[in-house]
């Protein structure tokens, strides 16, 4: 691999895109020459259609975005991912999530096989009751505390599912370290039937580690009694040595490995708190799900991969078309929470300026994802994307049943507000009354039609995104799997604590934050 603006592909692809950047390019006139545009500019992979024709693609497009992925060594870089090499070479570590869902009869790690038995068996124990709570109350209440992927990957595919809750426990998300989160979420809950899951890969996240004190605090002030915590704490953690200094009872720690990386991480004991709402059956789907998405995209030949040719079309806006920003607009309530993790997927994997060798790239890398749920997107930011000045390419994702019974109708009328909406985008109104109702038109969308929202088909859905984010860092040669951005941030911010904590002066810190830390201590003395 190397930087990809040397490969010959992408030479080509320069020389190419400027047939697309013609005045009188117009997208839907792409479908005019043939009539099954559809069948050459569509993937299905079981109940997952991708339709990719409303794309500025025509064969000669796809054959240079092809040959740009083999330039950049595509088929090498997936093998070696399955193989277990340490692809996250800053780290020196795997990055094996796929391991976490390989079918118990054909895995290698034992240690993940032994972990989801112990998810079923403490599963059971607690939506059965019999994983009681101090003086015998049944457990009704489970709070998550974990921040980035030890919440969002949980919290997303919990409330995506809920339909498929079996109700025994509700499950509450504590994030923020604004004390307002936990706070607010404790209000209705009773400590003798609440179980604090702490989820930490490191255990020594600031943000989990305060809320966890809080929790603990709370509970004990409560039932007075140390003991208490023992069956009210339950840790997922690769620092189980931490986990256990907390107070957490080693029984209860679950384990997590070097080579699951925290946004990769629902698949594995972070996971819990789905299975304790949908089951560990349902659990189990999801993971099924996503295995199979990871054998489509172990195998598909690359212009028939799903993942591959997701991430292609983005590698071709972004590189040659000015694209700053990508939208993804689930028309599903249930996956309301779906920008928001793949926000951390996508720019915590993709927002890197140097290449795996750590030399300054000098081309975009991954550009912001952003988003939110249709129909509701439409009469908020739909307008900039209908006649504002970005070029941003969209990603619609709905679901050809509705998630509920006996709304087939309305249902119905959500695809349609989905479908008319790429469909505007890319026709526009080029021959208004007046030029405020002039609409360029021209914005490319792929739609992802799922059969239904259920645990399998969300687990190939995440498992499809995760496969798109690798793609792209090996064809920009950026390593996906590592985060020092976030570092700095972290080590800044017990600085900045410290001082505030501090009487007197601030001293070693920049003139705004001294002025901002006197600031509030005069509003808060
Ligand atoms: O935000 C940085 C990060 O390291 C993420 O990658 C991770 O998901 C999150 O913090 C939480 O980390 P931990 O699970 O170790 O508490």
């Amino acid at each position: 691999m190397n930087n990809p603006t040397d490969t010959s592909a992408w030479k080509a692809l320069l020389a190419h895109s400027k047939e697309f950047k013609q005045r009188d390019f117009r997208l839907s006139e792409l479908f005019h020459g043939s009539n099954n545009r559809f069948d050459s500019f569509s993937l299905r992979h079981e109940n997952l259609l991708l339709d990719y024709s409303r794309n500025y693609l025509n064969d000669a497009t796809k054959k240079l975005l092809i040959d740009l992925a083999h330039q950049q060594q595509l088929p090498q870089a997936i093998a070696a991912m399955f193989a277990g090499k340490a692809i996250n070479n800053s780290e020196q570590r795997a990055a094996l999530h796929v391991a976490l869902r390989e079918p118990g009869e054909s895995s290698e790690h034992g240690e993940v096989i032994d972990t989801l038995a112990r998810m079923e068996k403490f599963v059971n124990r607690v939506q059965a009751g019999s994983w009681s709570g101090f003086d015998s109350n049944r457990i009704t209440d489970v709070v998550n505390i974990g921040i980035g992927g030890s919440d969002l990957g949980p919290a997303l595919v919990t409330d995506a599912l809920s339909a498929f809750a079996t109700g025994q426990v509700k499950l509450h998300f504590v994030s923020n370290i604004d004390p307002s989160h936990i706070a607010t979420t404790l209000l209705d809950l009773q400590p003798e039937s609440t179980l604090f899951i702490i989820a930490s890969k490191s255990f020594c996240t600031e943000e989990t580690q305060r809320n966890a004190v809080a929790a603990r605090k709370w509970l004990l002030s409560k039932l007075e009694d140390e003991k208490a915590t023992s069956n009210h704490f339950v840790a997922i953690t690769k620092n189980s040595a931490a986990a256990t200094n907390f107070g957490i009872d080693p029984k209860n720690i679950f384990p997590l490995w070097d080579w699951v990386g925290g946004r990769y991480s629902l698949w594995s004991a972070i996971g819990l708190p789905i299975a304790l709402a949908i089951g560990m059956d349902n659990f189990r789907q999801l993971l099924a799900g996503a295995h199979s998405m990871d054998q489509h995209f172990k195998n598909a030949d690359l212009a028939d991969n799903m993942p591959v040719m997701m991430a292609l079309i983005t590698i071709w806006y972004r590189g040659f078309f000015d694209c700053h920003s990508t939208a993804v607009v689930p028309y599903s309530q249930g996956l309301k929470l779906l920008p928001a993790y793949l926000q951390q997927l996508y720019m915590e994997s993709l927002g890197k300026s140097v290449d795996v060798n750590g030399v300054a790239v000098g081309f975009d890398t991954g550009e912001v994802l952003w988003g939110g749920v249709g129909s509701d997107g439409q009469h908020s930011y739909f307008q900039l994307l209908h006649q504002g000045s970005d070029f941003i390419p969209v990603d619609f994702i709905a679901f050809a049943t509705a998630a509920v019974a006996d709304a087939q109708t309305q249902h119905r009328a959500l695809l349609a507000n989905c479908f008319s909406q790429s469909l505007a985008l890319m026709a526009g109104e080029t021959d208004p009354e007046s030029p405020h109702q002039y609409i360029a038109g021209n914005k490319p969308s792929n739609t992802l039609l799922l059969s239904a929202l259920t645990p399998y088909n969300l687990g190939s859905l995440i498992a499809l995104f995760e496969h798109k984010v690798y793609v792209q860092s090996v064809i920009w040669n950026i390593n996906a799997f590592d985060q020092w951005g976030v570092e700095l941030g972290k080590r800044l911010s017990r600085q900045v604590f410290d001082a505030l904590e501090a009487p007197g002066e601030p001293s070693g810190l920049d003139d705004s934050t001294t002025s901002l830390i006197k600031k509030v201590r005069e509003w808060n003395p």
